[in-house]
């Protein structure tokens, strides 16, 4: 949970004085090793403010793996999980460019900054007094943003398009259920009616009972899916489902439901390839497999089979396949040498750790085993993995 910030805080660590006792604290390394050692250092160097001035350059090392410019930026632990990753935000602000936007659950502001790079105007406003004069402090010098206290559940704003990304915890916990974010999300959602609007939500969270009748659009990075957000049908140009796939490096991909799905029905290819989350998510793991010439194993499940694997995709070269019986498998995985082993399981309930500790493998040779269900019997595929 962190350290409890109060706005003299913010107005402290934002002045010269707290920016420069903010510089002296990060030459202190503040590891578990020398946690204690160190925060008697600050204490005795300046009192009272030792425990900000702690927490603040712990988040900003923190931040470095989330946000792009937020060296000199102030956060509370909570508001930097919450954050919406750089690349996330980028994407977003991208289809919105060239509309003022107002983003109505904007936090310490790690939305803005990136709308604020490619929208004339853009309004941010929150109902915690703390994270809004964090956001003062974020984004000062940014002459484009005007930041307000307001309720989201309020409309106070023409012309923009509204953003939110209601928090996804309540009592502590992640939660499933549009109701329990904060603000509730069909309240949310009936706050504007109309309006073009792109709400972030949860990947898990539990679509059906929203009726939405826009895009819903599942984005991952790097390989971890990391958000839906759900875009009015003003926004979405026709769609109702969009996979999003980014990554560190730059490189990004989208798929939807207006692409091709028509794909063969045959029997297995020289690999099986798991598609990105985001397409499994955005259910639409057809699409993926005709637009790169694959098909599926079996068709309630989402992994696909082919004769390549699409550029820059991790794929399974098939060695064999074998048996599902464990001391058949013990004794294939010994023949083939097998060292390390991962084991990717769907449609059949498995647990793979339980099953790697009880198939002992203790050769030299990393395999992959492929477990699922073809029709009613259960598959196991010895492969080999490889970059496309
Ligand atoms: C998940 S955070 C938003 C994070 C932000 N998108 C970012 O990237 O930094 C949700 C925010 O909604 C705010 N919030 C909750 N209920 C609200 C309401 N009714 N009106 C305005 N803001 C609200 C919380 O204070 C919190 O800052």
């Amino acid at each position: 949970m962190g350290y409890s910030f109060g706005r003299d805080d913010v107005a402290f660590l934002g002045s010269t004085a707290g920016h420069a006792a903010l510089t002296e604290v990060d030459r202190l390394e503040l590891t578990s090793a020398t946690h204690l050692r160190d925060l008697d250092r600050v204490r005795r160097a300046y009192g009272d403010r030792a425990a900000a001035l702690v927490e603040t350059v712990r988040l900003r090392r923190r931040a470095r793996a989330k946000l792009a410019d937020a060296n000199g930026w102030l956060f509370t632990d909570d508001a930097l999980q919450q954050a919406t990753p750089t690349l996330v935000a980028r994407h977003r602000a991208a289809r919105l460019a060239g509309r003022a936007v107002h983003d109505v659950t904007c936090s310490i502001g790690a939305e803005l900054g990136e709308l604020a790079r490619v929208s004339p105007a853009v309004i941010g406003s929150d109902l915690d007094d703390v994270r809004l004069s964090m956001a003062a402090h974020n984004l000062a010098g940014t002459r484009n943003v005007l930041l307000a206290k307001a309720d989201a559940l309020v409309s106070c704003s023409t012309g923009t398009v509204v953003i939110a990304d209601p928090a996804r915890r309540a009592d502590g916990r992640r939660t499933h259920d549009p109701a329990k974010l904060q603000p509730p999300l069909p309240d949310l959602l009936a706050a504007y009616p109309g309006r073009d609007l792109a709400v972030k939500c949860a990947p898990g969270l539990d679509f059906d009972r929203l009726d939405w009748a826009g895009e819903i659009e599942v984005v991952s990075l790097d390989g971890a899916v990391r958000e839906a957000c759900l875009w009015s049908p003003g926004l979405a140009g026709g769609v109702t489902r969009r996979a999003t796939v980014l990554s560190g490096s730059g490189e990004s991909w989208s798929l939807t439901d207006t692409d091709p799905a028509e794909i063969p029905e045959r029997d297995p290819g020289e690999w099986i390839i798991d598609p990105d989350g985001a397409v499994v998510r955005a259910g639409l793991v057809r699409h993926y497999a005709a637009k790169h010439g694959l098909w599926q194993l079996d068709p309630r499940i989402a992994y696909l089979t082919g004769d390549r694997v699409p550029a820059g995709q991790r794929g399974f070269r098939i060695v064999e396949r074998l048996e599902f019986r464990e001391k058949s498998l013990r004794a294939q995985l010994r023949k083939h040498d097998c060292g390390a082993l991962e084991i990717l399981v769907r449609g059949v309930d498995i647990d793979p750790d339980q099953l790697r500790r009880k198939l002992k493998p203790n050769g030299s040779q990393p395999y992959s085993l492929v477990i699922t269900r073809i029709g009613r019997t259960a598959a196991v595929f010895l492969c080999t993995a490889h970059i496309g």
